[in-house]
């Protein structure tokens, strides 16, 4: 296929579908195609030359957050244009996240595009179950080469669309109850008294949702559960009022993980580390990225 142009449309709350995002533009690029990337943090545009566009989104209960379905909406017509969709997830392609990219397909198929490309990548879990740094170091090195191979078979022309379990459909429109969950979620958000009034969190979400009135930080109705603010702040001073089970006991920072791993010196194999049905798909896509 003779791609000149590719939109990169992405969101991520803590950083895992960002680096997807890099690893796909590093991949496009390495293949002289211009990228444009569009990181929705509500302020954006839709830019419309492209004659290639790639969705890249957390799977989140089984489907895309909200800023994805609104993009869309207000995303000028498809015409027919080609449409890569990509789903990062902590589990893989496991049940029911199979169905996890259905809602978005359809979208973009009411708008006319045509997606030609699917697939689900793997980057640490950050919410519920916490991953070991040493599998988390194993997604993070497998995600370029998991996109360069992508890269190639959308330029080779190669049309990959998946099938997802009817169960699992069913689950995924569940699912959408979360965002209504969502709403309560963000609403019930508090900055407890250590925080230091920096505005971190203010200018880093990535819904708007929170601001600074009078000193005191105020969280709306716009939240996706997305837990930027709540692991990013330096105080871990934002705790959430309801869904408490969801955080991570020790945090989630990417960033360390990417700086100790210079400093590991245990390399297990694939097998050792992804034990368990939970993880069955994680390790399917470790291996597919040729990690032994
Ligand atoms: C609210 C919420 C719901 C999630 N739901 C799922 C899910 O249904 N399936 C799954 O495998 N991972 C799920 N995850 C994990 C994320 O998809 C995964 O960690 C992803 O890499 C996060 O991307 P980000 O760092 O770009 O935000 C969820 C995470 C959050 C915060
Ligand atoms: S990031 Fe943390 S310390 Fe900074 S304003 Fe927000 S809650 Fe307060
Ligand atoms: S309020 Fe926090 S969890 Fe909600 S969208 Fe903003 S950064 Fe994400």
């Amino acid at each position: 296929m003779d791609y000149k142009y590719v939109n990169l449309v992405y969101f991520t709350g803590t950083g895992g579908t960002a680096r997807v995002a890099d690893a796909f533009e590093q991949a496009f690029l390495n293949q002289s195609i211009n990228v444009h990337r569009t990181e929705l943090n509500g302020k954006n545009q839709p830019v419309d030359s492209c004659d290639l566009l790639v969705v890249i989104f957390p799977v989140h209960a089984f489907n895309a957050p909200k800023s994805i379905d609104e993009w869309i909406e207000q995303a000028p017509p498809g015409r027919g244009r080609p449409v890569a969709v990509i789903s990062v997830s902590g589990g893989g392609e496991i049940s029911p996240n199979t169905a996890c990219r259905a809602a978005t397909n359809q979208r973009l198929k009411r708008k006319g595009y045509h997606v030609v490309y699917e697939k689900m990548f793997v980057m640490p879990s950050n919410f519920m179950i916490k991953y070991e740094d040493i599998l988390c170091a194993m997604l993070l090195g497998a995600a370029p080469r998991n996109a360069e191979k992508a890269v190639s078979e959308l330029l080779t022309g190669i049309c990959h669309r998946t099938t997802p379990f009817w169960i699992d459909r069913v689950a995924s429109k569940l699912g959408v109850l979360e965002k209504i969950g969502a709403k309560f979620f963000g609403k019930c958000l508090k900055a407890n008294e250590n925080c230091i009034n920096c505005g971190w969190c203010a200018q880093n979400c990535p819904r708007g949702n929170i601001t600074i009135v009078n000193d005191k930080i105020t969280f709306g109705g716009t939240c996706v559960i997305c837990l930027r603010c709540v692991y990013g702040c330096s105080q871990k001073a934002i705790e959430p009022g309801i869904g408490k089970f969801l955080i991570l006991k020790g945090g989630f920072d990417l960033r360390k993980i990417e700086n100790k791993i210079g400093y590991m010196t245990v390399f297990p194999s694939v097998e050792q580390v992804t034990q368990g049905s939970l993880l069955k798909r994680v390790k399917a896509y470790l291996i597919e990225s040729g990690e032994k």
